[in-house]
C-alpha cells in the first residue's frame, strides 16, 4: 500500500484540500492509496479546515468537513512513502525535520508552488482546488505508469 502525506503551514487550507481531492480521485481511479495531511506549524491543531476551503472544496464536489488539523511528527517521514510540500517554505521546514532514514520531502507540483490563500480573497481558495486537482491527476498518471511497469515485468518473468 502506498501512503502519501500532504503538508502545508497550518493544515487548514491547502493540504486538507489536496487530501480531500486525492482521497476522492484515487477512489474514482480505483487506486488503493492511503492519504493524509499535516502542517509544519501547530497554530490550528484539532481545528476543522478554514470555512473558505470547505466552501471551495464543496463547490467542486470535495468534502473537507471531517478533516482536523494536526502537526507533522518525525514518525510521519517513516510511515509515509512520499511527503509533499505545498511551497518552498514548507519544503525547507520539512527538510529540517526529516530523520536520516525518512522519506525525502518534495514539492507537490514539481517545480511550482501552491500559493497560500489564507490572507487573500475567495479566488485564491478556488485556485487551490484547481491546483490540487492538477497535482493529483499527475500523481494518478505516475502511479498508473508504475502499475503498468510492474505488470509488464511480471509478464516478462512468467
Ligand atoms: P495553509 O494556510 O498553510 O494552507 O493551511 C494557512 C493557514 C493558517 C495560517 C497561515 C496559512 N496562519 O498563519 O494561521
Amino acid at each position: 500500500m502506498t501512503r502519501l502525506l500532504f503538508v502545508c503551514l497550518g493544515n487548514i487550507c491547502r493540504s486538507p484540500t489536496v487530501e480531500a481531492v486525492a482521497r476522492a480521485e484515487f477512489a474514482r481511479a480505483g487506486l488503493g492509496i492511503e492519504v493524509d495531511s499535516a502542517g509544519t506549524a501547530g497554530y490550528h491543531v484539532g481545528e476543522p479546515p478554514d470555512a473558505r476551503s470547505i466552501a471551495a472544496g464543496a463547490a467542486h464536489g470535495y468534502d473537507l468537513l471531517p478533516l482536523r488539523a494536526r502537526k507533522i511528527a518525525t514518525v510521519d517521514f517513516r510511515r509515509f512513502d512520499r511527503v509533499f510540500a505545498m511551497d518552498r517554505d514548507n519544503l525547507r521546514a520539512l527538510r529540517a525535520l526529516r530523520p536520516h532514514d525518512g522519506a525525502e520531502p518534495e514539492l507537490f507540483l514539481g517545480d511550482r508552488e501552491v500559493p497560500d490563500p489564507y490572507y487573500g480573497d475567495a479566488s485564491g481558495f478556488d485556485r487551490v482546488v484547481m491546483l490540487a486537482r492538477e497535482g493529483v491527476a499527475t500523481l494518478i498518471a505516475g502511479l498508473r505508469a508504475q502499475e503498468r511497469d510492474v505488470s509488464a515485468r511480471r509478464m516478462a518473468d512468467a
